[in-house]
């Protein structure tokens, strides 16, 4: 939710903060903006809509600067409106504020400043942070800013800078992402890598409550006490160019494409081997376990409802599966011998990191499934095991999700590896290890699915039916669509549709039936005719091995074991949900409304 952006140097900052909110914008684009000290003044612009409209503003505005903050906005609090985008201004213009997160206290503290003679010209929560400071500004913004957060609740990642310290800005964290990237002839804050990686590979990760002055040459790291912080640097592992379209539209497209290869990489890295290793994950420390609770959000969530299933197969452990919203107001039954896996892409969800926060606290063990390195949850948990993914872009998840399935699968082998026959093992081993060359295989159907997506771009209501792991399949499915395509689409589990959905159905109504499992099939198949009977177009995803199926339209997939299926049927499913964005012209990478990280409860 909304990207910060922020440069110190002897280059141009507009090109380094605009550079920046590009790479940034799959965090929020409601509206975007910046800062410059220039001639010791500070210049804003600012503009609703995407950050074109920004650049459009400013591409022949001349704004000569070697400090800028920079600002993407995913609305909160107030419409987006160029009012209510940041950076926002203390009231003597001589503070400039970006922020990430929630000022859960911002009604509070506004209406005491108000008191003290303050006027408010936007509708955000971040107006406040600006003239908090600059009410507590004394001489010294690093001091204004400390003293700030202690009257501040909620989460926030902040950018300051000030006409009366032109030479530094000043950062801070809680609950809310932000790094620090460092170069010989300037210095940069980011809420995410990608911002600055065309610049450096050299980055600082603040914790919370970690505070960040910047120089053009020198950072230091302080904590609230204003004590200073010694941090090593991360070395960022991946390039700028593997966050290019490559020729393709989308990223999205891209990334459905590379799936192949983020499953081999996230098997070499636990698989591979007569073993099953897990990065930090050691069997010994989990060998008490005898509950297991799976919290996620999205995608990951749809991932944890195959794991359910996958776990208590074959490593015999009864699993929960928890949205985490709602997780953490439920009263969990959670104790030390439970385990708390934390499945999250960004591993910054804001819900996914409470529900972290609730599981230490009761004492049980947590871990996080996780494709960021350095990310909070993979910091903060007992274990965590990295999803080799690489870096996604687009906002609906593809790679990511796929690569949680694969990580999933590793963690029920490896906690059933003492338990399972060793027939049983190798051979369930031996078919998730065929799982890329088996996507590869769908990746070539491409042109199929693409004129089965022109067929049902035009449909107001899309229904996807699935049994056991295909009904969270079913889910995955219908999350994708309407993401991207704005087309409603529900997911029944095929024998609930009986007790009530059914009644939607109408001559015409698209239903897509995933039917995989050979041991579900009978009972898949009559629900497909109970659909069909009563007028239902049907489009069936289905093993190539199954025959006589009556569908208007089949998309074959490559047979498996019935378990591992969600790897190969999300391919299709994802491919559908593009192509019918594409044909209506929508912008698949950012949807409207949404945003990749989701770092607000
Ligand atoms: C957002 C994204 C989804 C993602 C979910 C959880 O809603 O649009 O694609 O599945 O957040 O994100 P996480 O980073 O925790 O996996």
């Amino acid at each position: 939710m909304c990207g910060i952006v922020g440069y110190i140097g002897e280059g141009n900052a507009k090109k380094y903060l605009l550079q920046g909110l590009e790479k940034l914008e799959y965090r929020g684009y409601d509206s975007a903006g910046i800062s410059v000290l220039q001639d010791d003044k500070i210049v804003t612009v600012k503009k609703k809509g995407p950050l074109k409209n920004l650049k459009n503003a400013i591409k022949n505005v001349d704004l000569t600067s070697d400090v800028g903050i920079g600002h993407t906005r995913w609305a909160t609090h107030g419409i987006p409106s160029d009012k209510n985008s940041h950076p926002h201004l203390s009231e003597d213009k001589k503070i400039s504020v970006v922020h990430n997160g929630i000022i859960e206290n911002y009604a509070v503290l506004k209406e005491d400043l108000i008191k003290k003679g303050y006027k408010f010209v936007s509708e955000t929560d971040t107006e406040v942070i600006a003239h908090l400071i600059s009410h507590l500004y004394s001489g010294s913004l690093l001091d204004a800013v400390i003293s700030a957060t202690k009257q501040l609740k909620g989460s926030y990642s902040i950018g300051v800078i000030s006409q009366d310290e032109p030479d530094k800005i000043i950062a801070v964290r809680k609950d809310s992402p932000l790094i620090v990237g460092l170069k010989d002839d300037g210095n940069f804050i980011a809420s995410d890598i990608p911002a600055i990686l065309s610049e450096t590979k050299d980055i600082y990760i603040l914790n919370d409550n970690e505070f960040a002055l910047l120089k053009k040459d020198k950072v230091t790291l302080y904590d609230e006490r204003k004590n200073e912080i010694e941090r090593k640097i991360y070395k960022a592992e991946f390039d700028d160019v593997t966050i290019q379209k490559d020729g393709y539209d989308h990223f999205m497209i891209k990334e459905i494409f590379e799936q192949p290869k983020a499953i081999k990489d996230t098997l070499l890295s636990c698989i591979m081997g007569e073993k099953v290793e897990m990065d930090s994950i050691k069997y010994d420390n989990l060998k008490d376990i005898n509950k297991i609770f799976i919290v996620g959000c999205g995608s990951a969530y749809h991932a944890g409802l195959v794991g359910k299933i996958v776990i208590e197969k074959w490593a015999k452990i009864p699993v929960n599966v928890d949205i985490a919203s709602e997780f953490i107001y439920r009263n969990p039954l959670i104790d030390k011998n439970t385990l708390l896996i934390l499945i999250s892409q960004s591993g910054e969800t804001a819900d996914t990191i409470s529900a972290l926060k609730l599981g230490k606290k009761t004492g049980c063990k947590t871990l996080a499934i996780t494709n960021a390195m350095g990310s909070t949850i993979s910091r903060e948990a007992d274990f965590v095991f990295y999803t080799r993914a690489g870096i996604e872009i687009s906002v609906a998840s593809t790679k990511a999700y796929i690569t949680q399935l694969i990580a999933l699968y590793a963690f029920a082998l490896l906690l059933a590896q003492k338990k399972m026959e060793k027939d049983e093992f190798e051979n369930i081993k031996a078919e998730i290890l065929l799982l890329d060359k088996k996507v590869s295989k769908i990746l070539l159907d491409d042109k199929n699915i693409k004129t089965i997506a022109k067929k049902i771009a035009n449909e107001k209501d899309i229904f996807y039916i699935g049994r056991g792991v295909s009904y969270a399949s079913a889910m995955e499915g219908a999350l994708k669509l309407k993401e991207i395509s704005y087309i409603h689409s529900e997911a029944y589990a095929g024998g609930e549709l009986k007790h009530g959905p059914i009644a939607l159905i109408e001559n015409g109504t698209v239903v897509i039936a995933i039917n995989t499992d050979k041991n579900l099939k009978e009972k898949m198949d009559n629900n497909i005719k109970e659909v069909a009977s009563r007028g239902a177009y049907v489009i069936g995803i289905v093993p190539e091995s199954f025959k006589n199926s009556n569908y208007n339209d089949t998309i074959k997939i490559p047979d498996t074991k019935p378990e591992l299926y969600p790897v190969l049927s999300s391919v299709p499913l994802q491919l559908l949900s593009y192509y019918v964005a594409t044909e209506k012209g929508y912008d698949v990478d950012k949807p409207r409304n949404l945003a990749k990280s989701v770092t607000v409860e």
